[in-house]
């Protein structure tokens, strides 16, 4: 059985993940999270918002916006019009594939972003014909997976369930900026559900149909490149397959934050900021930083709105998965809503002192004008309506005329000083994306490890679904009420999972499955000299220790401390 088949047997046992309405056959790309599952993935999220929203309180807010979102939104953003896939129906039998992906699967070829009519021809050229029953395909074209409903019970207000939770950020804008008292840069996060009608999703919780995005829509002036946050990330590094590598078919290369930064491979050093927390925060989910890197996109693989994207790419038991996005999307999805909502979506910034700048402006020589004729004042009116002062300056001192009258009896053009205090612009966005749910798969497979035909999950503290399981070792009354009572009092502290019932491998076995680092046993000697064990997930090791210190063990051991340290102290 390949090794995530093990994975998602796993999954379904233990109630991690399993398909939805299983009994009813399932739909492809949706899926239920379990009870230990939730546990986890509400680990991951509290993860991320520490990372990502905490640390940063000082310029990021988090929001809620809603999952139905009005067809003009979309339209303005570009979905409604771009956010598509190819698709290709075999003439046959009537399958449908995903084009690029079916010709990438069989011809081995990177086809990512190209035309349906470009992908249509590569059919053609290389013969390629349906997988499952041999028929030919027709045309490429594409396929819009963007969920459609109705909003209330008229048939024309039409509503699509959000493919980001990004667009809430953007129409939210100006009320969040007015409300965080006008300041950039200015990070508005999110976590919820999306919805994309993904067209043949196969790859469990790599491709859903409905799952949970956690992202930053970070708002920026372009022009303030100082960021003192950098500071932090500066000597640090990770790997990065940059375009020009990509396309000549090269591996990816270990950089520094700095040189990211100082050799202007990003397009704002924003975008190396949130790289550098994207690989803090993938490497706390227990990934190493030999296991992932970021990829440049392609011009023409990049979303609508994107001029600089890098896809953060993990690499476990064989697959290559994209755990995040990280798109420059500049002023495009604020400047579009400013000109789809009628609203002025840009900011004011003040400069430290006023400048004085010099303008020129037109003067009309009026009593002059009034002599004339009104076609000839119609006329002059037009002419100045649409130049700008230097353009008529230039018309004056070439001798210009109109119907035979020389302009420089009725206009001159000033040179005036002006003091400006700001200007206003439209921000632009850096926007670092994760999927919740591959974060939950890719932590789960990385921590999968095989032990003496048993099963543990070795997944980081941070993110276990229970801190710690409390068992008696048989199922004696006093065992159990002692149990009992040390489980109740942990549980003032840490997240306890509390087991009576089968043997006790079978517990250990069960805990070591789903993760729990620590086991504590009660067992007869605990009634005698009240010392109780405490087992270690990944060494199957035990210590004894007093019944009233284990509150203390535990706390070191979640601050830091190596099991096999306490070990030692406890075996001195
Ligand atoms: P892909 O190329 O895999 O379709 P994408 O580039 O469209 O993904 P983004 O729009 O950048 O993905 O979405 C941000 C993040 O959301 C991704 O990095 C990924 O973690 C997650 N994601 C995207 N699509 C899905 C999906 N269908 N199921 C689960 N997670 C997804
Ligand atoms: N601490 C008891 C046992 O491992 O069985």
């Amino acid at each position: 059985m390949p090794e995530t088949e093990k994975v998602i047997e796993l999954a379904k046992r233990r109630g991690i993940f399993w398909p939805s309405y299983e009994i009813y056959g399932g739909v492809a790309g949706l899926y239920d999270i379990g009870p230990v599952g939730a546990r986890i993935k509400n680990k991951i999220v509290q993860l991320w918002r520490k990372i990502f929203v905490e640390e940063n309180s000082d310029f990021v807010v988090e929001i809620e916006t809603p999952m139905i979102t009005p067809s003009k939104v979309l339209e303005a953003s570009g979905h409604v019009e771009n956010f598509t896939d190819p698709i290709v129906e075999c003439q046959k039998c009537h399958k449908i594939y995903r084009a690029d992906h079916l010709i990438e699967e069989t011809l081995r070829l990177s086809v990512e972003g190209l035309k349906p009519s470009e992908l249509t021809n590569i059919i053609l050229q290389k013969g390629l014909k349906c997988p499952s029953c041999g028929g030919e395909l027709g045309e490429v074209r594409n396929f819009n997976l963007l969920f459609s409903t109705t909003i209330g019970p008229y048939a024309g207000s039409v509503g699509y369930l959000r493919p980001e939770t990004a667009q809430g950020m953007f129409t939210a804008f100006r009320r969040v900026f007015e409300s965080t008292r006008e300041r950039l840069p200015l990070g508005i996060a999110q976590v919820g559900r999306v919805g994309r009608n993904e067209i043949s999703p196969r790859q469990g919780l790599v491709r859903m149909r409905e799952f949970t995005i956690m992202e930053v829509e970070f708002f920026i002036d372009p022009e303030d490149k100082d960021v003192p946050q950098l500071e932090r990330y500066w000597e640090e590094g990770f790997h990065v397959l940059f375009k020009d590598a990509k396309e000549k078919g090269g591996d990816p290369v270990r950089v520094k934050v700095k040189d990211l930064v100082s050799e202007k491979l990003v397009v704002n050093p924003w975008m190396a900021f949130w790289m550098a927390t994207a690989s803090r925060f993938v490497k706390s989910l227990g990934i190493s930083e030999g296991s992932f890197y970021f990829e440049e996109k392609l011009p023409h693989e990049r979303a609508h709105y994107s001029s600089q994207t890098f896809d953060q790419i993990v690499k476990v038991m064989g697959e290559k998965v994209e755990i995040s996005g990280h798109a420059y999307r500049g002023d495009y999805d604020l400047s579009r809503h400013s000109r789809f909502s009628g609203e002025d979506l840009s900011v004011f910034k003040k400069f430290d002192k006023a400048r004085v700048i010099k303008k020129r402006s037109v003067i009309l020589n009026r009593d002059r004008l009034r002599q004339e004729d009104k076609d000839f004042q119609r006329e002059l009116m037009k002419l100045i309506s649409d130049k700008k002062p230097e353009e008529v300056e230039i018309m004056i001192k070439a001798g210009g005329e109109l119907m035979g009258r020389k302009l420089s009896d009725f206009l001159s053009v000033i040179e005036r000083e002006e003091k400006e205090h700001g200007i206003r612009f439209i921000p632009h966005v850096v926007e670092p994306s994760f999927g919740v749910e591959r974060c939950l798969y890719l932590s789960v497979l990385n921590a999968y490890r095989e032990k003496k035909d048993r099963v543990v999950l070795s997944l980081p503290k941070e993110i276990v679904p229970y801190h710690v399981a409390v068992f008696p070792l048989l199922e004696k009354d006093e065992l159990k009420e002692r149990s009992r009572k040390i489980a109740g009092e942990l549980k003032q502290k840490f997240e306890v999972l509390y087991d009576e019932s089968g043997s006790i491998g079978k517990r250990y076995a069960r805990v070591d499955e789903i993760g729990v680092p620590y086991a504590i046993t009660v067992d007869p000697q605990t009634l005698n000299d009240g010392t109780v064990t405490i087992r270690d997930r990944d060494s199957w090791e035990q210590i004894r220790v007093n019944e009233g210190e284990v509150l203390q063990v535990l706390e070191k051991l979640f601050s830091g401390a190596d099991f096999n340290m306490i070990l030692g102290e406890a075996k001195r």
